[in-house]
């Protein structure tokens, strides 16, 4: 193949771009765990916190990612190494490194949705129906055949997208995809809504119970903002490495936590009026989307094909974040190796895909658990409690620290706009963004 010398591809529209950003943030995070932690942390006093969290130290390490991304116009560790030298590449290099690990599992629990969304119409709500939906969902997982296969599904999906490059791959199946995942969340939520018995689960959501929120709800909604908005992992440097310099970014910012928030929050709308019509125990770990929704699906009628909905929704929020994570390694590899985005795309698809296949397997118990943990769920803690901070915490002393002048006259296009919130950000990026994640960081290595 020929050595990669082609012309910095670039987002198409603002459109495009947004809505692959909102892509990248909105996944599994938002549609169940944003909802099953808020309930157990105390319905509105956790979204209250949360909020402020998003809004505040979120949205500040979104747009210091973005500007950095949008400066070097580089993959993450060379957008590092171009701005600031010396040991600041390792930050990059952990996220890409990091990113491909998630990806890895991320795209094995992508496979189940997928599998379940075939499952819906086959044999699944009957299943469900005669209470054996946990047994139906830890015979799925321990099967090491549909469980490769399905990963290698996803992935081939994934490649396959990205090989199309920027604007003629992740755009293009982003601005179809997105759209979709809401008119889903709207029709489920409509549906969830008009289940007689509805507003006890409405209550149970939104009704703020201070008294639940403890120290440990505050932190937990700190670190679920974090991961919602997939920050620390160099998708926001790879995403804003393609945008167009003309674009303002603090808007785009704004715009992209808003709708992340607001999938997070139709979310909730789907999942806690439908599973407190039926009496079904809300407090089902994570794990448990398998589980106790099918089971909620089984008893409404055209149960199918609202889980089929369902299964789709989560689908594409997963598959649309992965898209993001796997774009972190490509563009690394453009850059950095100098591969063309076809070899890129092909040997970082196969690498991960094998990473992949020990967390496929792990839900059969056919991979020796890490220090009691099962492979999957061992990989995702290390990552998501120990790297994704670090990453942004880094990122936001990068910011606040070390590149404060160009990161200035980045946001401000050079000074055409007006940046009114500059030293509010500053202050965010300098001191409050990583006490906060540090906090987040040291109460989440409790294994
Ligand atoms: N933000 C995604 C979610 O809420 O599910 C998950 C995620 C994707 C986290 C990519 C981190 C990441 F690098």
């Amino acid at each position: 193949m020929e050595a990669n010398s082609g012309k910095r591809d670039q987002w198409g529209s603002r459109f495009g771009f947004i809505m692959a950003a909102a892509g990248s943030a909105i996944g599994l995070g938002n549609i169940w765990r944003f909802p099953y932690i808020t309930g157990k942390y105390g319905g509105g006093a956790f979204v209250l916190v949360y909020l402020a969290f998003v809004l505040v130290i979120g949205a500040s390490v979104l747009l210091a990612e973005l500007a950095i991304g949008r400066r070097a116009k580089l993959d993450a560790a060379g957008a590092y190494r171009k701005l600031g030298g010396g040991a600041w590449p390792l930050v990059g290099y952990l996220g890409i490194f990091c990113g491909s690990v998630i990806l890895s599992y991320y795209a094995v629990i992508t496979g189940w949705t997928l599998a379940y969304m075939f499952k819906s119409f086959g044999g699944l709500m009957e299943e469900a129906a005669a209470g054996r939906a946990a047994e139906s969902f830890s015979t799925f997982i321990a099967n090491p055949y549909l469980t490769v296969i399905c990963l290698c599904a996803v992935m081939a999906g994934v490649v396959l997208v990205v090989y199309r490059g920027i604007s003629g791959g992740i755009e293009k199946s982003c601005k179809v995809l997105m759209p979709m995942l809401f008119i889903i969340l709207l029709l489920l939520i409509v549906r969830s809504l008009t289940l007689p018995g509805a507003s006890a689960g409405l209550r149970f959501y939104l009704m703020p119970d201070l008294s639940k929120l403890s120290a440990e709800g505050v932190l937990a909604a700190f670190g679920q903002g974090f991961y919602s908005l997939s920050l620390g992992m160099g998708i926001t440097v790879t995403y804003g490495s393609y945008l167009s310099s003309k674009e303002y970014m603090p808007t785009m910012t704004r715009t992209i936590v808003l709708l992340d928030t607001m999938a997070a929050f139709m979310a909730g709308l789907v999942i806690f009026p439908a599973v407190f019509a039926f009496g079904i125990d809300a407090g089902s770990g994570p794990g448990l989307t398998f589980v106790t929704l099918p089971a909620v699906f089984a008893q409404m009628p055209m149960g199918a094909f609202f889980s089929f909905a369902f299964f789709a929704l989560l689908f594409i929020a997963a598959f649309t974040s992965a898209i993001a994570l796997f774009e972190v390694s490509v563009t690394y590899a453009v850059d950095e190796l100098r591969w063309t985005r076809a070899k890129s795309a092909i040997v970082m698809g196969l690498a991960i895909t094998l990473l992949g296949v020990p967390s496929a397997l792990s839900g059969g118990g056919h991979i020796p658990e890490i220090c009691g943990k099962g492979f999957l769920d061992a990989v995702d803690f290390i990552t998501n409690n120990a790297i994704m901070p670090i990453g942004g915490i880094f990122t936001s002393i990068f910011v606040g620290w070390i590149w404060t002048k160009d990161a200035l006259d980045e946001v401000t296009n050079r000074g055409e706009f007006k940046f009114k919130l500059y030293r509010a950000w500053l202050w965010v990026c300098r001191l409050v963004a990583p006490v906060c994640i540090t906090a987040v960081f040291i109460t989440g290595l409790k294994w």
